[in-house]
């Protein structure tokens, strides 16, 4: 059996659960407590706010964790970062009121700056050379400013919105972070198992995502055209059809490229392009 620690609510929570949910991993969401357990899978689930993650994971409370690197960053957790997730991407930031006639990092000597990130943000200072006094505030920090109780503030900017909603601009950003996978850095044999056959699941999950399966038939002649607007993960499969000079081609494409290079591929002659969900990407 191996523990996970993840947000019990907030931006990953419900990331965290669709990770595990499409790794296979049944989590009965309804009955959530404190503690849940996974039906089909060695694996218990503790549901924490996101800023006891790093600590719980580095004390063996529980033996891994997701959460952000903003926080991981902050405790100074020993922890081992396992991988990175790719999803709940934002910045730590500095931003100011937007009048305040910011002129450079300067700006912040003899400030004080508000924020739930003091280990982050006086690294930072120190760094920088800035001398500037830290207010810690658990929450709620972007009204810091217009509450009169801090010139600045330094905090998780994702979107943007909650900036803008409270008159401030940002002018310095400073972490960037992401979701990641932690582990407790001495576990047992037997728990390290679990997690690389989870980590075997979470890897093709993640693989897949922004990718799409791709088929077509192609003009024989164009096949090596085709192939390098089409690089697979090993190489595309190309196979002759009955109709002669026509072959079907099929790979695997960036959502993010898709329509680009469909038009490639349209002009070199390509038809019948069907564009298909991916699930799992096992390399
Ligand atoms: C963060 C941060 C801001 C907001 C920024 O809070 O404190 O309030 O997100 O996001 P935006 O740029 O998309 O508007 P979060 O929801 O992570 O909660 P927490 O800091 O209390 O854990
Ligand atoms: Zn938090």
């Amino acid at each position: 059996m191996i523990r996970i620690a993840i947000q019990s609510k907030g931006r990953l929570n419900e990331e965290s659960l669709a990770l595990l949910r499409d790794a296979g991993v049944k989590i009965d969401d309804q009955k959530r407590k404190f503690l849940g357990r996974a039906a089909n899978y060695p694996l218990e689930v503790l549901y924490l706010r996101d800023d006891d993650i790093p600590e719980v994971v580095a004390d063996g409370s529980a033996d891994i964790g997701i959460v952000g690197l903003n926080e991981v960053a902050e405790k100074g957790a020993d922890v081992d970062i396992v991988r990175h997730l790719g999803f709940g991407g934002c910045r730590l930031s500095l931003a100011v009121p937007k009048d305040a006639g910011y002129n450079g990092l300067q700006w912040f000597n003899g400030k004080i700056i508000a924020t739930s990130y003091p280990g982050v943000l006086k690294k930072f200072l120190s760094e920088q050379g800035i001398q500037a006094s830290v207010r810690v505030i658990m929450g709620s920090v972007e009204i810091a400013p217009a509450a009169g109780i801090a010139d600045a503030i330094f905090d998780i900017v994702s979107s943007g919105g909650t900036l803008v909603s409270n008159g401030l601009v940002e002018v310095e950003s400073v972490l960037k972070s992401e979701a990641v996978l932690i582990a407790n850095p001495s576990l047992s044999d037997e728990k390290r198992a679990i997690l690389d056959s989870l980590l075997f699941r979470t890897d093709a999950v993640i693989d897949s995502r922004g990718k799409k399966y791709i088929l077509m038939n192609i003009p024989s002649d164009k096949v090596d055209e085709v192939l390098q607007i089409l690089p697979a993960m090993r190489s595309p499969t190309v196979m002759p059809l009955a109709a002669e000079g026509w072959c079907s081609l099929h790979s695997v494409v960036k959502e993010d490229e898709l329509w680009d290079k469909v038009e490639k591929l349209k002009a070199l002659g390509a038809e019948g392009i069907l564009v298909l969900q991916l699930d799992k990407v096992i390399e």
